[in-house]
């Protein structure tokens, strides 16, 4: 069975991205799906520190340990190395398409297109909220992850 290398990436690489790679790491383990994955902050600002204590907390709540991530930058490369980059919302969507080579390996898209329900797709930022905001994040990408893995049960070709 193939291994997809997958990019989670928000704009400083500390509460969502960290956050979505945790949880499909756990979603793909429990699926039977082989996912190698990473994250990265479309900005520099958190460049090599840990993941927002709060979405430690939020996703240790579940038993997801991220705290051993650290932030960094997305780079061009990434879109050679990477199968899928998911893009949280619309601006970093639209600053990795800046970005985005000619011949670009990666599908590029938003994480949130996975799960229908949610207007525009986004995964809304909960870094200037409250710990709620941090739970309800948690919660949103619990669902899209659910719906990104079957996508890919469903369009394997192996
Ligand atoms: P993230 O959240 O993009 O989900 O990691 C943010 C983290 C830091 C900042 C903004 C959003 N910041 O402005 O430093």
């Amino acid at each position: 069975m193939r291994t997809y290398k997958v990019l989670t990436v928000c704009l400083g690489n500390i509460c969502r991205s960290p956050a979505a790679q945790g949880i499909l790491e756990s979603t793909a383990d429990k699926q039977n799906i082989f996912l190698e994955l990473d994250s990265a902050g479309t900005a520099a600002y958190h460049i090599g520190n840990s993941p927002d204590s709060r979405s430690i907390a939020a996703l240790h709540q579940i038993g997801i340990d991220i705290s051993r991530q650290k932030a960094r930058q997305v780079t061009k490369d990434d879109f050679c190395d990477f199968d899928w980059i998911l893009a949280m919302d619309r601006e970093n969507l639209s600053n990795l398409k800046k970005i985005q080579p000619k011949n670009s390996k990666a599908t590029l898209v938003m994480f949130g297109e996975f799960y229908d329900s949610v207007a525009f797709g986004e995964v809304a930022d909960p870094y200037y909220g409250d710990d709620k905001g941090f739970i309800e994040m948690r919660e949103h990408l619990i669902q899209i992850a659910d719906k990104f893995i079957h996508h890919l049960h469903s369009n394997r070709e192996d």
